[in-house]
C-alpha cells in the first residue's frame, strides 16, 4: 500500500486539499490506487499549535511517506514572526531534510484560458515550458547569513549564493532527462557575467549535457535576458534549468503569462532510493495561501488536483491514471466551469466544491 501525507497548511490550502482528498478516493474505488492517508500541519497553523512552522513528528510522516502533498503556507498573521519560525520554514525544511533539490514547475496554457494571459494569445496558445529549479542550494541556504550591528548606526544584510559541482550536476542531470522525453531543447540560466557561481554553473551544465545528453541542443541565457525572453517570445523555450533564485522569480513569470496561476501543479524531488529506484517527494500548487478569500469556497483548487496528477506520474508510475485526471481537467475547463480567478463571460462559475464535483463526474464520464 502506498502512503500519503497531506500537509493542507494556511489559507485556501485546506479548502483545495479538501478536493485533491476526494479525487484521491475516486482512483482509489475506480482505478484500485491502493493507499493510505495521514494528515498533519504546515505553516502559520503549525506555528500557532506547536511554536514551528513544521514540528519534529510531522517531519518524521513526511520522511516516512512515499509522497507528501501540501496546500499552501503564510499569511499576513504570521507576518512578523521571526525567519526561522515563519510559515515558510516549514516548507523550507521539507525541502532541505527531504533533499528535495529538483524543482519541476511546467508551465502550461490552457487553450481554453488564453485570453486569460496577459500576453496575446497567439504568445502564449499552446505553451507548454518546464522550469527545473534547483531546490536545496545557493542563496535560499548558503552560509553566512544574518543581519549583523556593526556599531556605528549601520548594519549589514548578508545572504550567499554557493553552489558546488554535484549540486549542479545532478540538476543537469534531471533537466537532461526531462528535456530528452520533450523537445529535446534545453536553456540554462544563470548570470556569468556578474557571479563566479553562475560561471560555474554554466561549466557544469555545459560538461554534463555534452557527456551525457549529446543529442540535447543547449543554449545559455543570462537569467536577466531570460525574463525579458519569457514575456517576448515564451514558446522558443521547451524544458529551462535555472538555480534557486532564478527559478523562484522565472517560474513566477512564466507561471503567470499562462494566464492560470490557479492552475499550476509542482513537484519537488530528491534523488531515487538506490533499492527501490523511488525519489522522496513533495508536490504542491504554485499558488500561495490567497488568505483574502480562505474560508470562503471559492479557491480554485485545479493545480491541487493537478499537483497530484504529478505525483501519480513521477512516484506512482500510474502514468495512464495521471494523463486521465489531466485530461478530466482539461474537459471540465472546455465545458466552461470556472472558478472566479479564471472567470470569464458566458461560462459557469463554480465555487472550490463545485469545480471538484466537476472534476470526478468528468473522471466518471472518461475514467469508464
Ligand atoms: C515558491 C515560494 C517559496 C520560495 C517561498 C514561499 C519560501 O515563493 O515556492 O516559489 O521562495 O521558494
Ligand atoms: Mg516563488
Amino acid at each position: 500500500m502506498e502512503n500519503i501525507l497531506i500537509l493542507p497548511g494556511d489559507g485556501i490550502g485546506p479548502e483545495v486539499m479538501g478536493e485533491v482528498r476526494r479525487v484521491i478516493d475516486w482512483f482509489g474505488t475506480q482505478r484500485g490506487f491502493d493507499v493510505s492517508l495521514d494528515e498533519d500541519l504546515v505553516g502559520g497553523c503549525a506555528y500557532d499549535a506547536h511554536g514551528a512552522a513544521i514540528s519534529d513528528a510531522a517531519m518524521e510522516k513526511a520522511m516516512a511517506a512515499d509522497a507528501v502533498l501540501l496546500g499552501a503556507v503564510g499569511g499576513p498573521k504570521w507576518d512578523n514572526v521571526a525567519y526561522a519560525a515563519r510559515p515558510e520554514a516549514g516548507l523550507l525544511r521539507l525541502r532541505a531534510d527531504l533533499e528535495l533539490f529538483a524543482n519541476l514547475r511546467p508551465a502550461i496554457c490552457f487553450s481554453a484560458l488564453a485570453d486569460a494571459s496577459s500576453l496575446k494569445r497567439d504568445l502564449v496558445e499552446g505553451l507548454d515550458i518546464m522550469i527545473v529549479r534547483e531546490l536545496t542550494g545557493g542563496v535560499y541556504f548558503g552560509e553566512p547569513r544574518g543581519i549583523t550591528d556593526l556599531g556605528n548606526g549601520q548594519r549589514r544584510g548578508v545572504n550567499t549564493q554557493v553552489y558546488e559541482t554535484y549540486e549542479i550536476e545532478r540538476i543537469a542531470r534531471v533537466a537532461g532527462d526531462i528535456a530528452m522525453k520533450r523537445d529535446r531543447r534545453l536553456a540554462s540560466a544563470e548570470k556569468r557575467n556578474v557571479m563566479e557561481s553562475g560561471l560555474l554553473w554554466n561549466e557544469e551544465v555545459t560538461r554534463i549535457v555534452s557527456a551525457e545528453f549529446p543529442d540535447l541542443a543547449l543554449e545559455h541565457v543570462l537569467a536577466d535576458n531570460c525574463a525579458m525572453q519569457l514575456v517576448r517570445n515564451p514558446k522558443q523555450y521547451d524544458v529551462l534549468v535555472t538555480d534557486n533564485l532564478f527559478g523562484d522569480i522565472l517560474s513566477d513569470v512564466a507561471a503567470m503569462l499562462t494566464g492560470s496561476l490557479g492552475m499550476l501543479p509542482s513537484a519537488s524531488l530528491g534523488a531515487p532510493d538506490a533499492e527501490t529506484g523511488r525519489a522522496r517527494a513533495l508536490y504542491e500548487p504554485v499558488h500561495g495561501s490567497a488568505p483574502d478569500i480562505a474560508g470562503e469556497g471559492k479557491a480554485n483548487p485545479i493545480a491541487s488536483i493537478m499537483s497530484f496528477a504529478m505525483a501519480l506520474k513521477y512516484t506512482f508510475d500510474r502514468a495512464d491514471d495521471a494523463d486521465l485526471l489531466e485530461r478530466a481537467v482539461m474537459h471540465v475547463l472546455d465545458a466552461g466551469f470556472r472558478t472566479g480567478d479564471i472567470m470569464q463571460p458566458d461560462m459557469k462559475a463554480v465555487g472550490t466544491s463545485g469545480m471538484g464535483d466537476a472534476v470526478l463526474a468528468a473522471l466518471n464520464e472518461l475514467g469508464k
